[in-house]
């Protein structure tokens, strides 16, 4: 990957991070793919759930710019089956919301940036995901 594409990602999430309505966006895309995953979130304090989620798509893009994936690794223990047993099929829909939210937020995302993202941060939520 090279670092200018990161570069890009990190910019882009900066133009948007800020914005706690990214979040909220986000979590109402994320929740309205699948009863299911609406249903893990019933009990959830979203405020903080937010606060916590702003933290890990950093981490995410941090593991791109060269980061240990010490914290990436944490978050595969917490979502394994031995504890929040998250479904690696969902992980799909929630880089496909993240996606959708970045396009409404990021002024200057288009098609391209969009792919540039998914590259990016592919690589760290397949470190949560196989943790499974
Ligand atoms: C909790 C990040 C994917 C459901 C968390 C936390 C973080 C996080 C930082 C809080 C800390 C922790 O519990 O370890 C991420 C990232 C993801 C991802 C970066 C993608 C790469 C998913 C997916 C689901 C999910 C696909 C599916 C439903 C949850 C739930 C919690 C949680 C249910 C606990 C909420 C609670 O405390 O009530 N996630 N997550 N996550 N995540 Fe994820």
């Amino acid at each position: 990957m090279p670092i200018i594409d990161s570069d890009r990602v990190f910019q882009s999430y900066g133009r948007c991070c800020n914005n706690d309505q990214f979040f909220i966006d986000f979590y109402d895309r994320f929740m309205a793919s699948s009863p299911a995953i609406r249903a893990r979130f019933v009990n959830t304090d979203m405020p903080a759930q937010r606060h916590l989620l702003r933290n890990g798509i950093m981490q995410l893009v941090l593991h791109a710019r060269g980061m240990p994936p010490t914290k990436l690794r944490a978050l595969g223990e917490s979502h394994s089956r031995h504890q929040l047993d998250i479904d690696p099929g969902w992980y799909g829909l929630w880089l496909d919301a993240l996606m959708e939210t970045l396009r409404r937020h990021d002024p200057r995302f288009d098609a391209e940036l969009e792919a540039i993202w998914r590259q990016t941060i592919q690589p760290g939520i397949d470190i949560i995901r196989d943790a499974y």
